[in-house]
């Protein structure tokens, strides 16, 4: 049985390490466990918040509710061939963990994806993404429990709508659904990606390419330019990288020629905001208690007791002056409560 706790710190369950209370905090173990929950939530008509990892999410005040965590674990295998292993994992079992248990065991697919924060359960939300690879070119399904109806469903990949950095479950379905469990497709004999920026240039230290090294070249590359939450409160990339028309990128690249582009076809080209926001004088910039990383400008992180709306206000001027010096307007990647 879940145990409710009240006037809850989240410090320690945000990747920032913002100091905000919850009035009702809880962890489920099971989706009968959830539907409980829930269905106590309902009788006391207070808003309810679906807490993963607490890596991609931003408080910017106490929350007048309830927070609830899954925290189902457990890593299945739900059929295999030669050739290919599926995989039912547990909304609550921690990612990069999960990533380390099937590179251990050769199955490859989600080895570019080391180090990122967070839990199985809430990587399709963003379809996280790095190295070439998103979590979408991966996953089967994504099973669910209904918060108003508390029956449970089934979202086949093609069903979850992917997209960079999106999916159904950030759009039309918000805040509708929690997730349960999600099925992984890996391969028993992997096709290594690796034509992503620095990666093969990282391999090229070590002796061979396999699922063990990849890993290491993706962890040391991020270990290298992104800020440890554990010593650096961050969500990772704040915004997402804009995609803008053709046309006008080409008008921006008489104007700054070095500007970093990647054609996404159909007439849009996709730019990195990290560039943008270094372009316009933000890189290693600390203001009070938060700044723009000094590696990474599209981590906005907090430099001890910044509370959410500092770092929110940071971003709201970092946007503005994109608009003033690009005309082109970055949208937050991270979850704002
Ligand atoms: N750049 C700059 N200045 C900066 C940062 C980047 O000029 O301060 C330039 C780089 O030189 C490079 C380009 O921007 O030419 C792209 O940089 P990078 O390869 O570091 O990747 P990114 O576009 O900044 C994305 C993801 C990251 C992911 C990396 C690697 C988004 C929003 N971010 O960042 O994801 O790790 O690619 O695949 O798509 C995350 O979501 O939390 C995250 C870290």
């Amino acid at each position: 049985m879940f145990e409710i706790k009240e006037n809850f710190s989240l410090k320690n369950y945000n990747s920032f390490g913002v100091d905000v209370k919850t009035r009702y905090y809880t962890e489920c173990s099971s989706v009968e466990e959830l539907s409980d929950f829930i269905r106590l939530q309902k009788e006391k008509n207070l808003p309810l918040f679906i807490l993963g990892g607490g890596s991609n999410v931003l408080f910017t005040g106490d929350f007048e509710g309830y927070v609830v965590r899954p925290a189902i674990k457990g890593i299945e295998v739900i059929s295999e061939n030669e050739n290919d292993i599926q995989l039912k994992v547990g909304a609550g079992e921690d990612w990069d963990d999960f990533v380390e248990y099937c590179v251990k065991q050769n199955w490859g697919g989600i080895e570019n994806l080391s180090l990122i924060p967070g839990n199985a359960g809430t990587c399709p939300i963003q379809n996280i993404g790095a190295y070439g690879v998103e979590v979408k070119d991966v996953i089967v399904d994504v099973e669910t429990l209904c918060i108003s109806t508390l029956k449970t469903y089934r979202f086949k990949n093609e069903e979850c709508k992917f997209g960079y950095r999106d999916s159904i479950f950030k759009r039309k379905l918000k805040g509708t659904q929690i997730i349960t469990h999600v099925t992984f497709n890996l391969k028993k004999q992997p096709v290594f990606k690796l034509n992503y920026g620095n990666l093969t240039e990282e391999l090229n230290r070590h002796d061979k390419v396999n699922l063990q090294s990849i890993r290491k070249a993706v962890i040391d590359i991020r270990n290298s330019k992104l800020p440890k939450p554990e010593e650096i409160g961050n969500a990772g990339s704040f915004f997402k990288n804009p995609v803008i028309e053709k046309s006008k990128a080409n008008d921006l690249m008489i104007l700054f020629a070095d500007m970093p582009s990647y054609d996404q076809g159909e007439g849009k080209i996709k730019i990195p905001a990290g560039w943008l926001i270094e372009k316009a004088g933000w890189k290693g910039k600390r203001i009070g208690n938060v700044g723009v990383h000094e590696k990474q400008s599209l981590v906005l992180v907090n430099y001890g007791n910044a509370t959410g709306s500092e770092i929110l206000h940071l971003a709201r001027n970092i946007q503005q002056s994109i608009i003033v010096l690009f005309d082109i307007e970055l949208d937050i990647e991270v979850n704002i409560v």
